[in-house]
């Protein structure tokens, strides 16, 4: 079967790039919403319409969206998007505003309520009409949302998070200013570099992967494993915020033309039992997920043994396969990762968590995720994951 390759059409990249975002919308639409969180568009909302204004495009303004965005939230940006009478969205910040953004195009595009388009209900690609012109100026470095298909909306009425997977909802521009994730702290810049590492270590391992995909997904993990240390240590290394920028966007445009795999299936559950940011959970689990899954295969995670240090071209491939794992370990030791569950997480006594964990090993397999896995796992192997987990990460910080 053929392959498809989605991406932005347009990309702009460098010191000074959300000066262009009028520019690259001028000839797209003449009415914006902009969406951002109250603090971020506080410190760069006003830039972002400076630019739009003088490109001759007016503004409404939503900028109530909410971390883990819900139906709600996405409702009531719709409502302004029509007021005001928009033809085009521009997104400001991270994953929650993206995909408040993408999520508000797909109802302007198609009608209806949001939760329809879930993969749940519509399956994947189940969004006939491509989203108004979109533009996202980002402001974290680890989702690539800007990059995917995906949109994640929090369902207030369950709780759960559901997934929309379309084409039709790819942003059409993509801008990645280094100036606007300066200010991130030292914290979530780990969070969110590894949970870009886990999107690209995923989609080159995945069994969906191809040479698109894998090509983005090297290049990934080779700009992030290098720069992410030097971002973490120093947060005005404008190189090192522009290298895991570029990272990260390759790593959402690996997975999004390949797929993510088990530690995505697993994190979700994970991280709503510890209350941890979605970065953190992947970080802890994707070392023991690479162990888990190297007989699946072994010359992927060989690569990326050398492509971290771990192994050399003349290293077994047995050998470096299994030096992958330890050696993401390390990187996750080397940005203080796991200190940071004291103050983001909530570690729970281990005959709770061990009472939960055989409806997380269930929720991560009814993801669907663990089937793009290159060693499928069962439910049981699924839960001795877990608990591995407990017994050599989480127990020290209970
Ligand atoms: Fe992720």
């Amino acid at each position: 079967m053929p392959e498809r390759f989605v991406s932005p059409a347009e990309t702009v990249v460098g010191s000074g790039a959300v000066d262009s975002v009028g520019d690259r919308m001028a000839d797209r639409g003449s009415r914006a919403l902009v969406l951002a969180t109250s603090g971020v568009f506080d410190r760069f909302g006003q830039r972002v319409r400076d630019s739009l204004t003088d490109a001759g495009i007016e503004t409404a303004v939503f900028d109530e969206v909410r971390p883990d965005p819900t139906v709600a939230n996405v409702e009531a940006a719709h409502e302004l998007y029509r007021e005001a009478d928009c033809d085009c969205l521009v997104t400001l910040g991270g994953g929650s505003p993206i995909d408040t953004g993408k999520a508000v195009g797909v109802v302007a595009a198609n009608g209806g309520e949001i939760r329809e388009y879930a993969t749940d209900r519509a399956g994947y690609e189940g969004v006939p009409e491509q989203i108004p012109p979109l533009c996202a100026v980002n402001t974290t470095a680890g989702t690539g949302s800007e990059a995917t298909r995906s949109i994640v909306i929090t369902d207030e009425t369950t709780s759960t998070k559901f997934l929309v997977v379309s084409t039709a909802c790819v942003p059409t521009v993509a801008v990645e200013d280094p100036e606007l994730v300066r200010s991130l702290p030292p914290s979530h810049t780990a969070f969110t570099g590894i949970d870009a590492l886990t999107h690209a270590v995923e989609a080159f391992v995945s069994v969906h992967a191809w040479e698109m995909s894998d090509t983005l997904a090297r290049s990934a993990i080779d700009r992030i494993v290098r720069w992410l240390p030097v971002a973490w240590a120093n947060g005005d290394h404008i190189e090192a915020r522009e290298q895991t920028l570029v990272g990260q966007f390759q790593a959402g445009q690996a997975f999004t033309n390949s797929s993510v795999a088990l530690v995505h299936g697993m994190a979700r559950p994970f991280g709503a039992q510890l209350h941890v940011p979605h970065g953190l959970a992947n970080a802890i689990l994707l070392p023991y997920v690479m162990e888990f899954s190297v007989q699946g295969a072994p010359e992927r995670y060989a690569e990326i043994a050398r492509r971290l240090g771990a192994a050399t071209e003349s290293t077994p491939t047995r050998e470096a396969a299994q030096a992958a794992g330890p050696a993401v370990r390390e990187l996750c030791t080397d940005v203080s990762l796991y200190g940071y569950l004291d103050e983001f997480g909530t570690v729970p006594e281990r005959a709770a968590y061990a009472e939960v964990v055989p409806e997380m090993a269930a929720d991560a397999i009814a993801s669907g995720s663990p089937d793009n896995n290159p060693r499928k796992p069962s439910h049981e192997e699924v839960a001795d994951l877990y608990m591995t987990v407990y017994d050599d990460v989480l127990e020290a910080y209970q």
